[in-house]
């Protein structure tokens, strides 16, 4: 049966969590491959509006099993916290299952990573100072620790004064800071392993056994394609692989089992922190983007920075994750605009192109070329099928979909569960 990945398609903020929760009750398994507590989803269900960083946004279905993969940096106290605040509310947690090999956002993660963007002054990234870039580094550098070693005090003593080796050095004599004592990271982490441990499990395991069994299984990617480490817009990017690939190294089912990639596209564009962003837009029509659109992050509470569509981008996405549809946000939030630009091609240095440049520096340089697109001004909060939204709004999202390289096969017309026109189903 089919797995089926559901990613950002352009910075993030795309609205995934929706996506994903509508798709909730028919899924089996919700897998996030990826990030930490640097995402954001908000999910309405009925009157309520959730809030989730870490967890799943399957967590809110009652048939479905949230899992955090092998490829996601676990803080734990942040994870504690969201669960305990979702059991206040009434929603069952107890089905969750973390990976043994998921890396753990230790608080020195967090310092460090406060601490590098600040010395990095003018050019810092904008990170969520949530730890995941310094998580992620020890990961790679092999001084990570890992879920599985808080059942193992001498090894997690061992890797914690493996870690904190070269870092105490760097905090109290590049940067002035105090250093952290292992004995005291040690207890902080031991703090957490039973209250972790009827969640823990062998994932990849899991999850391959419930393909076998015909199980349908979501992975759900945070932050967006261009905020991929190896293709987005790099070094303004997270630490991890949000694109498809990262899916299959993030949970450990290999890439011939997944059927479907949904790119999430919002009708227009928004990113936050730092980085190039050639729609994007400094007058009215931004503010009244943000406005209309709630654009402001879920996680770090800072506005987001807004722009028109950049159909270059979507066709980025298209082919870097393989996308076989993309699931359109947010449409409603454009209405009331007499004429809608959008972004089909740069200029770059007086030429004009069609494709996402490789090249950094051409990319700061590329200014949008547009193609304005004549707005709509009814009420599609209530439109059920395609058919029912104004020919102007059909219009917009034909246009789009022929610029991006994928069928549209879902459209949000407003942030409720019930928003949204489906015209094929995922599954
Ligand atoms: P980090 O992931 O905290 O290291 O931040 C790196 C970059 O990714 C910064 O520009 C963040 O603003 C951005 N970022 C991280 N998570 C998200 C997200 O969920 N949505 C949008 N941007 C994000």
């Amino acid at each position: 049966m089919p797995a089926l990945v559901l990613l950002g398609a352009q910075w993030g903020d795309e609205g995934k969590g929706k996506a994903t929760d509508l798709l909730g009750g028919s899924v089996d398994y919700v897998v996030r491959y990826q990030g930490g507590n640097n995402a954001g989803h908000t999910v309405v269900v009925g009157d309520q509006k959730y809030a989730l960083h870490l967890l799943p946004s399957g967590i809110l279905s009652p048939t479905c099993v949230p899992v955090i993969g092998n490829g996601v940096v676990v803080d734990p106290s942040v994870l504690l916290s969201e669960l305990s605040g979702l059991n206040e509310r009434g929603v069952d947690t107890s089905k969750l299952m973390i990976s043994g090999n998921a890396h753990i956002i230790t608080p020195y993660h967090v310092t460090v990573d406060k601490v590098t963007e600040r010395f990095l002054g003018k050019r810092k990234i904008g990170t969520t100072g949530r730890g995941i870039g310094p998580t992620y580094a020890d990961k790679i550098n092999r001084v990570g620790i890992r879920v599985q070693d808080l059942y193992d005090e001498s090894i997690l003593t061992q890797k914690v004064e493996a870690a904190l080796d070269v870092k105490n050095q760097v905090l109290t004599k590049l940067y002035n800071r105090r250093a952290i004592a292992v004995d005291q990271v040690v207890e902080e982490l031991l703090g957490y392993a039973e209250k972790l441990a009827p969640y823990v499990a062998d994932t990849v395991l899991v999850l391959n056994q419930a393909l076998e069994d015909d199980k349908v299984v979501l992975f759900e990617g945070g932050q967006g394609t261009l905020l991929d480490i190896d293709h987005g817009t790099y070094p303004f990017v997270t630490s991890s692989n949000p694109t498809a690939g990262g899916a299959c190294t993030g949970s450990g089912v290999g890439p011939t089992k997944i059927s479907r990639v949904i790119g999430i596209l919002k009708a227009y564009t928004t990113r936050v922190g730092a980085g190039p962003f050639p729609t994007e837009l400094f007058d009215a029509d931004g503010d009244a983007l943000r406005r209309i659109g709630g654009e402001r992050g879920v996680t770090t509470g800072r506005d987001r920075r807004c722009g028109w569509f950049d159909a270059v981008i979507a066709r980025y996405a298209t082919r870097v994750n393989g996308l076989t549809d993309f699931f359109l946000t947010k449409l409603d939030v454009l209405t009331g605009w007499e004429q809608i630009p959008v972004c089909v091609a740069y200029e770059i240095d007086g030429k004009r192109v069609e494709e996402l440049p490789y090249s950094q520096t051409d990319f700061h340089h590329a200014k949008p070329v547009y193609e304005t697109l004549p707005g709509w001004s009814e009420d599609i909060t209530k439109a059920k099928s395609f058919s029912d939204l104004p020919k102007n709004a059909q219009n917009y999202v034909r246009a789009l979909e022929e610029m991006s390289g994928a069928p549209i096969s879902a459209i949000g017309v407003g942030p409720g569960r019930d928003e949204t026109i489906e015209i094929n189903s995922f599954l």
